[in-house]
């Protein structure tokens, strides 16, 4: 039974999701394109595309025609198989800790015909690459100190020119993440604010 004592603790950042395989379906409807993406047990928002990755999609600017852009915690590849589609010339790099979340990015790349996509581990990217755009709907569950570390290690890594866009709750401390990238000298705006969702706006520091 799911949750008895003694299960394995599963949780979606998890390197090799404890959690069997139970593969699945989602649809993500955008005014601009449509996909339907694999996803599993043991990934983000495996059952539906989440609020706020939608409204991220929806919400921040075209991405870069050209370039290297980021998709940061990038599950099951929504975000980054949206860039890949919108910026076909772009190269995007789909980044996650979960082994099962990346080779899910990978197939939905393939399937959406998006082979500008490289969906790899964090220490897959080379060190020298430098990013015109990020997009994250950051791993807030890890903690504040890693969530933290996780943000100054890749938005370290914006082109001088480029900008970031993070999704994230107000009651999971958006507004504190605001105030706390604008210490740590990243330029964030408040780009819009919906449903309990704030988009942030960050440049490099
Ligand atoms: C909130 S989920 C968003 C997933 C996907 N982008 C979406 O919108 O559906 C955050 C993702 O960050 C990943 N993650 C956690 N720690 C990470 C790390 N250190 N480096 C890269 N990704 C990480 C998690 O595995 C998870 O897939």
């Amino acid at each position: 039974m799911a949750g008895s004592v003694g299960d394995p603790v599963s949780h979606y950042f998890d390197a090799d999701p404890a959690v069997a395989s139970e593969p699945g379906r989602v649809r993500l409807v955008l005014p601009d394109l449509a996909l339907d993406l694999a996803t599993d047990r043991g990934v983000f928002a495996r059952e539906a595309v989440d609020a706020g990755t939608k409204l991220l999609l929806m919400e921040s600017p075209p991405p870069p025609p050209e370039g290297d852009l980021l998709d940061l915690g990038c599950g099951y590849g929504a975000i980054a198989v949206t860039l890949g589609r919108r910026s076909p010339a772009a190269r995007v790099w789909g980044v996650d800790v979960n082994r099962r979340a990346v080779a899910l990015t990978a197939a939905n790349a393939a399937a959406a015909g998006a082979a500008n996509i490289r969906a790899v581990g964090p220490e897959e990217v080379p060190a020298e690459v430098r990013f015109d755009g990020i997009w994250s709907n950051p791993p807030v569950r890890i903690g504040k100190a890693a969530l933290q570390a996780l943000l100054v290690r890749w938005l370290g890594r914006l082109s001088p020119g480029g900008r970031a866009w993070l999704v994230v709750h107000k009651h999971l401390g958006a507004d504190s993440l605001a105030r706390w990238l604008g210490a740590e000298g990243f330029a964030t705006e408040r780009l819009t604010s919906r449903m309990g969702y704030r988009v942030l706006e960050v440049g490099p520091s």
